[in-house]
C-alpha cells in the first residue's frame, strides 16, 4: 500500500516490489525495464487505467508477466467528458465562468459571448475504438455528422477529417506513432472555425504548436483533459481564453473509479489463481 500524495517515488517502487507477486498500479507509475529487473517473482501487474503507454510492455512479456488494463468499464464516464469538454468550449461556459467571477460581467446583451452551435456539424473522431465510438453515439442526440479516422485505413484518412470536422476529438493510445499527431502542421489543416479535444494522452498534441495555434486564432479553441508533462501545463495555454483546461477527469466518477478497482483486483485474483486474467492487455 501506497497512501502518499502523487506516485510513488520509483526507487521507492523497486525496492518495495521486490517480494511481491502482483502490483496494482496507476498510468502515473512507470513500469518500465528497472521495474521488472526488480521484482523476480512478478506475475502480473494490474494497471488501473485503459492506457498503458507507462508499462514496457516488451519487458513484462520477456519476464512472462501478465499485463492488465481497466477498459470497458471507464468506456460511458470518458465520453461523457468528452462530450461535456465539447459543449463547455463551444458555449465558452468555463470562459464565462470566469468572467462572472471576476466582477466583469456588465449585464445582458443580444451579441454577447455568441458560441457556437454543434448540430448539423461535423465531429471527426481520430481513433474509433470503444471510446471514440461512445463519443460517436452521442453526436448523433445532438445532431452532428460523424466522420472518422484511425488504424487500419478505414474511414476518412487524417488529413481530410482535419480538414472538414467542425469538432476533432482524440481517442488514439499513445504510442510511438501517435506522439505529436497533431503539430503545427496537423492544426494548420484545421478550420479557423474548428475545436480540439484530447482525452486521450497529453502527448498526442504538440502543446507548444496548440498554444501557437490557439493565439493565432488558426482554430477556434481547444479543450484538454491530458497533458504532456501533467500536472503541468504549458505557461503559454493557460495565458489562453480560448483553451479548456481539465485536471485529466476522463474516468473520474465514484462509479467508473470504483468499476476498475475492482476489475485490477479482480484480475490480480484470477491470475494468482492460475486462471486466465479477464482483462489482458492486447
Ligand atoms: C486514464 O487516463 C486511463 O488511461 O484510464
Amino acid at each position: 500500500m501506497y497512501d502518499g500524495d502523487g506516485p510513488m517515488p520509483a526507487d521507492e517502487l523497486r525496492a518495495r516490489v521486490r517480494d511481491k507477486d502482483a502490483v496494482v498500479g496507476m498510468f502515473t507509475d512507470p513500469i518500465d525495464k528497472a521495474f521488472f529487473d526488480s521484482a523476480p517473482n512478478l506475475k502480473i501487474v494490474a494497471t488501473v487505467a485503459v492506457g498503458y503507454n507507462n508499462i514496457d510492455v516488451a519487458s513484462a512479456r520477456s519476464g512472462g508477466v501478465v499485463v492488465t488494463n481497466t477498459p470497458d468499464v471507464l468506456t460511458d464516464s470518458t465520453a461523457d467528458l468528452a462530450w461535456a469538454m465539447i459543449l463547455a468550449m463551444t458555449r465558452r461556459i468555463a470562459e464565462g465562468d470566469r468572467l462572472v467571477r471576476r466582477g466583469g460581467w456588465i449585464g445582458w446583451s443580444f451579441d454577447f459571448m455568441l458560441g457556437s452551435e454543434v448540430r448539423g456539424k461535423q465531429l471527426g473522431v481520430i481513433g474509433f475504438g470503444r471510446i471514440g465510438r461512445a463519443v460517436a453515439q452521442r453526436a448523433e442526440a445532438f445532431g452532428m455528422r460523424v466522420e472518422h479516422a484511425g488504424r487500419g485505413g478505414a474511414g476518412m484518412s487524417l488529413d481530410r477529417l482535419l480538414n472538414t470536422s467542425d469538432v476533432v476529438s482524440l481517442h488514439v493510445p499513445l504510442t510511438p506513432d501517435t506522439r505529436h499527431l497533431i503539430d503545427r502542421r496537423a492544426l494548420a489543416r484545421m478550420k479557423r472555425s474548428a475545436y480540439l479535444v484530447n482525452t486521450s494522452r497529453g502527448p498526442v498534441v504538440d502543446e507548444e504548436a496548440l498554444a501557437w495555434a490557439l493565439r493565432e486564432r488558426l482554430i477556434a479553441g481547444a479543450a484538454l483533459d491530458v497533458y504532456e508533462n501533467e500536472p503541468t501545463v504549458h505557461p503559454d495555454l493557460l495565458k489562453l481564453e480560448n483553451v479548456l483546461l481539465v485536471p485529466h477527469l476522463g474516468s473520474a466518477t465514484t462509479e467508473t473509479r470504483t468499476a476498475m478497482a475492482d476489475l485490477a483486483v479482480e484480475n490480480v485474483l484470477a491470475v494468482l489463481a492460475g486462471k486466465p486474467p479477464l482483462t489482458p492487455i492486447p
